[in-house]
């Protein structure tokens, strides 16, 4: 697979939907993407195929959320305000690398040379308002 055009928000939360039917718990998602790229709507999508039922927002304020009560656990690490690797071990942040769930993150360039090499990395590409361009990296 080279790229997928999602035509819009829905379109990439059904992407990210079709994911979840193979994860076993200890998969890695770094999603690169300038901001408003969509890397959000795909942990929403994610978190709909797992079944998780709640609110999915990006966590700005708290690094990390978890969203549990679906198959399996999400972690949703957000490190837009992470200044590098040390700041992000301070944290504990090598507790979800991998976790016992499903573990996305966005902005995973602030920590690349934590992320081991199972991680799958994809990367978002804003190619109109609601065009985006999505691809394994
Ligand atoms: N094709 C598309 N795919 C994803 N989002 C889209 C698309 N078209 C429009 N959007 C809109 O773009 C915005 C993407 O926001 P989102 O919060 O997912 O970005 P983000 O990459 O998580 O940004 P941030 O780095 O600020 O957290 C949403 O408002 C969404 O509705
Ligand atoms: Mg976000």
């Amino acid at each position: 697979m080279a790229l997928i055009i999602l035509n819009n928000a829905e379109a990439a939360q059904a992407f990210a939907e079709g994911w979840s039917a193979d994860l076993v718990g200890g998969e890695i998602f770094a999603l690169h993407g300038v901001l408003g790229a969509g890397k959000t709507q795909l942990v929403k999508g994610l978190a709909r195929g797992l079944g998780y039922q709640g609110d999915v927002t990006s966590p700005t304020f708290t690094i990390v959320h978890e969203y549990s009560g679906g198959r399996l656990p999400i972690y949703h690490l957000d490190l837009y305000r992470i200044a590098d690797e040390k700041a992000a071990l301070t944290l504990g942040i090598e507790e979800y690398l991998p976790s016992e769930g499903v573990t996305v993150i966005e902005w995973p360039e602030r920590i690349l040379g934590l992320l081991p090499p199972q991680t799958r990395h994809w990367e978002l590409e804003v190619a109109s308002l609601t065009e985006r361009i999505i691809r394994k990296k």
